[in-house]
């Protein structure tokens, strides 16, 4: 049982299970994963894709024909597994150069270096079948605020996703962008910090219909926010284009532990919520197996990261199919915020012209503590 298969739809970066464990303090502790062995691996633990950014697959400074031939392996490698390729990003944060960010950078000539490395692998991730573009801006921010105008860094911003929206549809791409919002780190505040700023964002573009989210669970959980509302209001919007599943324990440096750690409720409901609105896309882990693991315990811990999605999945079904959560539910009243607070045909003046008993209602409990310890006691294991 959890047993995972492609259909599941999981996917891994290459740069999570590929992590050697260099952080601020401590040096790297475990050898380079060559991308071929990443693929292999991945499609044996029942994986169905692989997400990479350019320069984790490509050394940055390859020569054409070096590069020709890591390509070549590297497709030879998913041509033998079967492993898709259903998203790639851009690295603009590790070289000296993006310092002070990509797309928002004050210097003018980085920000045009920042679109051409975009690009540049966007013919790439096409031409391996990726639909989505993942752009997480993690050194576009400050740590001052003299330093860096907030609003002329949306227009940049801005600019710059009018510009490659404009050029996937020169080129008749099917490709979509999903910002990937983080409150801060590597900078001490980072742009677009939630999941709300970056929808707002959206809407200011030239192409909205082409770009999304890609919210990840300890990114919005760094902020302090309820994951699942906010993933909730990406899928209303119509903008859940791509998922970051890892796990956090609360307001704090970026974990990136393995999905189920961490805040374990929030996953449950999470799972629950990606299930229910029939989700299609890849459920996309991005973590980083601790320093403490060598490369066994690096696969052990991907391994985990599907099989509790499979379990927390099999946990939220059993919580929605027990009678007495429906019946929990309807004490509740939950189904009743699904019905229009107008009747079908009723104006205002129907409304205004209600006789209503406050005090009475204002009496009413709501029955939430025991609808959510039913679910807890599922999660438990314990119904
Ligand atoms: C993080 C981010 C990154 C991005 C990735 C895509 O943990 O801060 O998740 O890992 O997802 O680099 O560009
Ligand atoms: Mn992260
Ligand atoms: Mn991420
Ligand atoms: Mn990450």
């Amino acid at each position: 049982a959890y047993r995972p298969t492609p259909e599941d739809r999981f996917t891994f970066g290459l740069w999570t299970v590929g992590w050697r464990g260099v952080n601020t303090f401590g040096d790297a502790v475990r050898p380079p994963l060559d991308p071929v062995d990443a693929v292999r691996r991945l499609s044996d633990l029942g994986a169905y894709g692989i997400t990479f950014h350019d320069d984790d697959l490509i050394p940055p400074g390859s020569t054409p024909s070096e590069r020709d031939a890591v390509l070549k392996r590297f497709r030879g490698a998913l041509d033998e597994t079967g492993l898709a390729v259903p998203m790639v990003t851009t690295n603009l944060f590790t070289h000296p150069v993006f310092r002070d960010g990509g797309f928002t950078s004050n210097s003018r000539d980085v920000r045009r270096h920042a679109v051409r490395k975009v690009v540049r692998n966007i013919d790439l991730a096409v031409s391996l079948g990726a639909t989505t573009y993942v752009c997480w801006g993690g050194q576009d921010g400050a740590e001052t605020e003299a330093g860096k105008d907030g609003a002329a860094a949306l227009d940049r911003l801005r600019e710059a996703f009018d510009l490659l929206c404009g050029y996937v549809r020169e080129q008749g791409y099917d490709l979509r962008f999903a910002i990937e919002p983080k409150p801060n780190e590597p900078r001490g505040d980072v742009l677009l910090p939630t999941v709300g700023h970056a929808l707002a964002f959206i809407n200011s573009l030239e192409h909205p219909e082409m770009v999304g989210v890609n919210p990840e669970v300890g990114h919005e959980q760094m902020a302090g926010l309820n994951f699942a509302h906010g993933v909730a209001q990406a899928l209303w919007a119509g903008k859940l284009f791509h998922i970051d599943l890892n796990g956090q324990r609360g307001v704090k440096y970026d974990q990136d532990l393995r999905f189920g750690a961490g805040d374990v409720k929030e996953a449950f409901f999470l799972v629950d919520l990606l299930e229910r609105a029939g989700y299609a896309g890849p459920r996309h882990f991005d973590f980083k197996p601790p320093r403490t693991e060598d490369t066994d315990g690096v696969w052990v811990s991907a391994q985990a990261c599907m099989r509790n999605y499979l379990i927390l999945k099999e946990k939220a079904a059993a919580f929605r199919a027990d009678p007495e959560v429906r019946e929990a539910l309807e004490a509740s009243r939950v189904p009743e915020l699904s019905v229009p607070t107008l009747g079908e045909g009723e104006d205002l003046a129907g409304l205004l012209a209600e006789e209503f008993d406050a005090d009475a209602a204002g009496g009413r409990g709501y029955h939430f503590e025991r609808l959510d310890q039913l679910a807890l006691e599922h999660l438990l294991g314990v119904r």
